[in-house]
């Protein structure tokens, strides 16, 4: 039998701002139920690669989802097949609350009610503090409880794929924690996850795999357990 496509495969997808090649071509896959980790520091392209994925930025290559070649679906399409990102800076509607936040994340299920309430539940069983905050603004909320919420948003959508960049980033150690806690859990339940990180001792821990990018290319690909025996790696990214 025939071994099933990644879920997520790219074929020298690069990208430019203007004469600036950000993201120089990259191949990288994520299997089905994998989560995987990019590292990289601040500059590296990380943010262009999501972006160039749900092509928020036009890039060139090729992107193939369940082995099929989405790289000219525009980004609602892609969303409507379940790849989803959770943005830097989150994204979120400041002037919503907490519920009207996630049932915009569900625009996808077509106004299905039943549909749209299971994966309200779903939200709320993961970040039961969302639920105790369902009627606040979501400008009111901790960096972290909105980085929950960007994050329940997104999973409003019914991701297939789930992307997010840089997730922890300004939060508290516990707090990004917990987060990062979270998305082992999604990952344990079979969902296909692409974290990038600047710095992931914790996302380290759920991934298999990690590709370093540096420069718009991806310097290294290993598994995540080997990156402590690779000194000048594990000195800048398990720290
Ligand atoms: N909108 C943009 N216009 C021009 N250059 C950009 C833009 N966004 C990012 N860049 C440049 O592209 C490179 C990669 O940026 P980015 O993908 O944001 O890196 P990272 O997410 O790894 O920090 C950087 O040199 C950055 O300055
Ligand atoms: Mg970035």
């Amino acid at each position: 039998m025939a071994s099933a496509p990644p879920l997520l495969e790219l074929r020298d997808l690069s990208a430019s701002y203007g004469h600036v090649q950000a993201l120089k071509p990259t191949s990288l896959t994520v299997a089905e139920g994998e989560l995987v980790t990019i590292l990289g520091p601040n500059g590296a392209g990380k943010s262009t690669l999501l972006r160039a994925v749900t092509r928020l930025t036009p890039g060139t290559g090729q992107i193939l989802f369940q082995g099929r070649d989405v790289s000219r679906l525009a980004t609602h399409r892609l969303s409507e097949l379940g790849i989803i990102m959770v943005q830097e800076g989150r994204g979120l509607f400041s002037q919503m609350t907490v519920r009207e936040n996630l049932i915009l994340g569900g625009y996808n299920a077509g106004g299905d009610r039943v549909l749209l309430e299971a994966r309200l539940q779903q939200v709320f069983d993961l970040f039961p503090r969302l639920k105790e905050r369902v009627d606040q603004l979501s400008s009111s909320m901790s960096g972290g409880e909105q980085q929950m919420l960007a994050i329940g948003r997104a999973l409003m959508a019914g991701p297939k794929l789930l992307m997010l960049d840089e997730p922890s980033l300004g939060l508290a150690p516990r707090v990004a924690a917990e987060i990062i806690a979270t998305l082992g859990e999604l990952n344990c339940s079979g969902l296909g996850i692409l974290l990038v990180e600047q710095k992931a001792p914790l996302a380290l821990r759920l991934a298999k795999r990690v590709y370093v990018l540096s420069l718009g290319r991806v310097a290294v690909e290993l598994p995540a357990n080997e990156i402590g025996s690779h000194h000048d790696l594990a000195r800048y990214y398990l720290h």
